[in-house]
């Protein structure tokens, strides 16, 4: 059951029908934030947006027009003082079966498109002294094999969430979050093979997948000024140590 909203502002959640952009959409909504959804999939959005009591606008993440639209609507009636861009893919290939337009829309998808969105938000966020939320990955920082589409991509979300922090400041704060492999939509063709996800799971040194409940609390601190009002230009692991410990060998 949602609170009513209290703020008289809002968040926008760019892929609020993905794992992670669904979780941080409901808890948000559950503790009386107002949320404006954006997805590609109109009938799940609809589904959360009646669950929710939240309005919606369906975009496409490759189509600057439909982000602006996504903007507009969110800003009609209050300004927007959050923005998630929880949209992503990942592309696993060798780099034998890469095409250039893989490289590019993988960083459109990716890079862009989140430029894009802070662009059409900005004036609204500066006035709201509002916080911007990107999810980069473990891919960036940790070379894995067939990744040399989305490893590129992501390091280049942590360049845009340094560049944009250092550019909005002081007004509008930017942080990113780098997951390791979690159990959402983008990653079942992986942690569907169970085999290969007790692997995966085993080389954390916290040894388990990530679920979308492990990115909420940090999500909620970072965009609220009361939790994380000092707080821009950072990247935050939320990887089971996948990032930066080695237990084994
Ligand atoms: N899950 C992981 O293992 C993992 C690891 C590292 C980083 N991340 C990052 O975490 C963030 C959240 O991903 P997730 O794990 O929640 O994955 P997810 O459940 O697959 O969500 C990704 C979202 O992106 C949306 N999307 C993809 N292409 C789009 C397009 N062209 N236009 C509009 N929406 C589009 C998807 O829409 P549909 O619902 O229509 O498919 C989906 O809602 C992403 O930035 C991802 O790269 C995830």
């Amino acid at each position: 059951m949602s609170k009513p909203h209290l703020s008289g502002s809002k968040t926008v959640i760019f892929g609020a029908t993905g794992g992670i952009g669904r979780a941080i959409a409901v808890d948000l909504a559950h503790n009386g934030k107002a949320v404006h959804l954006a997805g590609r999939d109109a009938d799940a959005l609809k589904a959360l947006a009646d669950e929710i009591s939240a309005p919606y606008t369906v975009f496409d993440a490759l189509d600057t027009g439909s982000i602006n639209s996504v903007i507009a609507e969110a800003t009609s009636d209050e300004p927007v003082d959050g923005l998630v861009w929880a949209v992503g893919s990942i592309l696993l290939k060798p780099l034998s079966h890469l095409s250039d337009e893989d490289f590019l829309t993988t960083y459109h998808l990716n890079v862009v498109a989140p430029a894009m969105a802070v662009k059409a938000a900005s004036g609204s966020l500066k006035s709201s002294n509002g916080s911007v939320l990107l999810f980069s990955s473990v891919a960036a920082t940790q070379g894995f094999s067939a990744h040399a589409a989305i490893g590129p991509a992501k390091a280049a979300v942590e360049g845009l969430t340094r560049s944009l922090a250092a550019e909005l400041a002081p007004d509008v704060r930017v942080n990113a979050i780098a997951p390791s492999l979690s159990e959402t939509k983008m990653a079942e063709f992986l942690t569907s093979n169970s085999v290969l996800a007790k692997g995966i799971a085993a080389a954390h040194a916290l040894p388990r997948l990530g679920q979308p409940s492990d990115f909420i609390a940090l999500s909620r601190l970072l965009l609220d000024n009361k939790t994380g009002g000092w707080i821009s230009g950072a990247i935050m692991p939320v990887d089971g140590g996948r990032g930066t410990l080695r237990t084994k060998g």
